[in-house]
Parts: C-alpha cells; sequence; structure tokens
C-alpha cells in the first residue's frame, strides 16, 4: 500500500527551473507515465521522488509521511535510473544481494529472494553470469530486479528501456505492466515515447518545460488533448491557425463553420478525422500518397505551404497533383492554449 503526493514542487538549479509547481497524487497500485520532450523536466522529479535531488520548494509525500528531506536509501522507493549502471565486477547474483545485504538480512533469505525475483523478470538460472555476459534486454531486467528485491513501495523508472531495440522495448514493457499489476506496486514510469506511455500507463503526465500541461488517462489525453501542445505531441495532428469570422474558422483551403466568437483560433484535426474529397479549386492539393497496405496517408498541401495528413482507406482512390476539398470530422478548437470547442467523436 503505497500513496504518492507531490504538492506544489518546484525545483531550480542555478538559474533554470527544471520543475515548477507540479502537483500530482498516484494511487496506491498506480501507473502514471511522465511524458514530455527532452529537458522538460521528468528525470528531475523521479530524482526528487527518489530522493537523489531535493525540491527547492513544496512537499512530497508517501502514505501522509513527509518525505522531501529524506534520503533515498531511507524511502520506501526503488528506482531505474536513465543510465542503467549494473556493477560489472559483480555477477547478477551479487549484484540483486548487494541491497539486501546492506540490510543486513540472513544469507539464506538473501539467496532466496534472489531467486525469486529473478524468476519474476524471467531470468531464473541467471545468478551466476556476469552482467557483460547478458545481452542489453537482459541487463536492463537485471537493473528493474535489483530494484524490486528491496521490495519498493514505489517504483521509479526513468526511460528504463530507452537504449533498446522497438521489438524488445515492447515486449519489456509488457512485462513491467503485467509485473507491476500483479505486485500492485505504485510505479512512475518516465517515458518520451507517446506510444509507451499509451500502451502501459493508468494515467499520463504531460510535461512542458517543467509544468504539466494535462493528467489524464491515455484516451482522455489523446481523445481531448487539453493544450494546442498536447495536441501536437501526442500522435500525429494538423494543427491550423486561423481566425474565426462569423461562425467560420477560414485558414486558404479551408473554412469550417463552428459556434464560436470571432477572434483567432487554432484547429486540431487527426489524419483519421480529415475527410478528403475531389475538387476543382486548386487550394488544397495532393502532395504524396503513402500506401501502408492497410490504409494511405494522404500528404496534401494548402495554398500558404501548410502540409496537412489525411488517413484514407485505399492509396489507388488518390493520387498526387489531384485538388481536394476538406472536411473534419472530428475536431477541436484552441484558444489562448485551451481548448474551447470540440466536435464528432
Ligand atoms: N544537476 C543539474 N544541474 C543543472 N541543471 C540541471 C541538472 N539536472 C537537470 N538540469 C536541467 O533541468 C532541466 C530538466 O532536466 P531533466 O533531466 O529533468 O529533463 P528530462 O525531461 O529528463 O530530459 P530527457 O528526456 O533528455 O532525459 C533541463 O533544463 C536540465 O538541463
Ligand atoms: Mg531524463
Amino acid at each position: 500500500m503505497a500513496v504518492l503526493d507531490i504538492k506544489d514542487v518546484t525545483k531550480i538549479f542555478g538559474g533554470t527551473v527544471a520543475v515548477e509547481r507540479f502537483n500530482l497524487t498516484v494511487a496506491d497500485g498506480e501507473l502514471v507515465c511522465l511524458l514530455g520532450p527532452s529537458g522538460s523536466g521528468k528525470s528531475t522529479l523521479l530524482r526528487m521522488i527518489g530522493g537523489f535531488e531535493t525540491a527547492t520548494s513544496g512537499v512530497i509525500a508517501i502514505d501522509g509521511e513527509d518525505v522531501t528531506r529524506v534520503p533515498p536509501e531511507r524511502r520506501p522507493t526503488g528506482m531505474v535510473f536513465q543510465s542503467h549502471a549494473l556493477w560489472t565486477h559483480m555477477n547478477v547474483f551479487k549484484n540483486l544481494a548487494f541491497g539486501l545485504k546492506l540490510r543486513r538480512l540472513p544469507p539464506a533469505e538473501i539467496k532466496d529472494r534472489v531467486e525469486a525475483v529473478l524468476e519474476q523478470v524471467g531470468l531464473a538460472g541467471y545468478g551466476q553470469r556476469q552482467t557483460h555476459q547478458l545481452s542489453g534486454g537482459q541487463q536492463q531486467r537485471v537493473a528493474l530486479a535489483r530494484s524490486l528485491v528491496l521490495e519498493p513501495k514505489i517504483l521509479l523508472l526513468d526511460e528504463p528501456f530507452a537504449s533498446l531495440d522497438q521489438h524488445l522495448r515492447e515486449r519489456l514493457r509488457e512485462e513491467v505492466r503485467d509485473l507491476q499489476q500483479r505486485l500492485k506496486i505504485t510505479t512512475l514510469f518516465v517515458t518520451h515515447g507517446q506510444d509507451e506511455a499509451l500502451a502501459l500507463a493508468d494515467r499520463i503526465v504531460v510535461l512542458r518545460a517543467g509544468r504539466s500541461e494535462q493528467i489524464d488517462p491515455p484516451d482522455v489525453v489523446y481523445r481531448a488533448p487539453a493544450t494546442p501542445f498536447v495536441a501536437g505531441f501526442i500522435g500525429t495532428m494538423n494543427l491550423i491557425d486561423g481566425v474565426v469570422e462569423g461562425g467560420v474558422f477560414r485558414h486558404p483551403g479551408l473554412d469550417l463553420a463552428m459556434p464560436v466568437a470571432d477572434g483567432p483560433a487554432t484547429l486540431a484535426v487527426r489524419p483519421e478525422a480529415l475527410g478528403i474529397a475531389a475538387a476543382t479549386s486548386a487550394a488544397a492539393v495532393i502532395h504524396r500518397v503513402t500506401d501502408y497496405g492497410t490504409h494511405a496517408i494522404v500528404d496534401i498541401d494548402l495554398a500558404d505551404g501548410l502540409r496537412l495528413k489525411a488517413m484514407a482507406p485505399d492509396a489507388r482512390a488518390w493520387a498526387a497533383g489531384t485538388a481536394v476539398a476538406l472536411s473534419p470530422q472530428a475536431f477541436a478548437v484552441y484558444r489562448d492554449n485551451v481548448a474551447i470547442h470540440r466536435a464528432g467523436a
């Protein structure tokens, strides 16, 4: 049982505000993904929860107990770092046993716990291997096991699979999800892979320049992004700046009626929600058609040079150079960094 409370946490390094007034409560057994571009504060936030950095202001509490200034070894957290460092002069067993020895557990119990956790991460029988005799994926599993063996109440994973190829990354993240659900361990997982976050998380935190832009379940973040930044960051999104005049959004090549007050606006439409039909006006022209077999992606150039993407069921129906009319089937409209209107699914 572990609930994590982060209240108004700020971290300033010299002149850099790495994390700014961040708030989040992670429920017992929940898996939250921290997602954001490089430098957005993901590692800094995780390191403050683990105790490897101290918050400049704000409070971090675990199960109601303030741990803001408690050193890492006295927190009920286990961390797998962005650049995982196994001890290369120790075999796998000794890597895992090290933390338990520090806790002065009897050797027989250490052996049992190490063997049990090796089994959990799919490395039963690998105890005597040297770390350099392991594949990249196996090394990552040892790094994970080294945290798990200490039975943390909260698991902190900082891009643990970033260095692995996509196939292995997908497999390991499914394993982590299964393990996390079996052990019901409260988990924070840092990634800058949006697919990873969508696939893994109970909730996603989207960070931008140290501030949270949105905290919601994956389907909400995908279907109802709170800001244009989130809209552009998760999945593929057409973002079109224009002006609303008399209830019509206008951008060269695209007019769209909407119940929105006059003024500047940004229209956000997913490729799968952007309908296209052959037209005579040359305001929107197909630049390229890419056939993915199951569907096609049609790149469309507007008169002002803006390029949009539409998804079509069959590539053979479309050709470069064809003029098209655009009809967004589902869309969101943003003004002053908030959604002012949504339509469609
Ligand atoms: N020890 C430090 N001293 C000074 N500045 C730091 C320190 N650690 C991080 N920063 C700065 O804080 C900001 C956030 O860094 P952080 O490592 O948290 O980003 P990140 O989201 O994990 O990025 P990445 O995806 O590249 O790992 C960056 O501007 C970074 O340069
Ligand atoms: Mg980082």
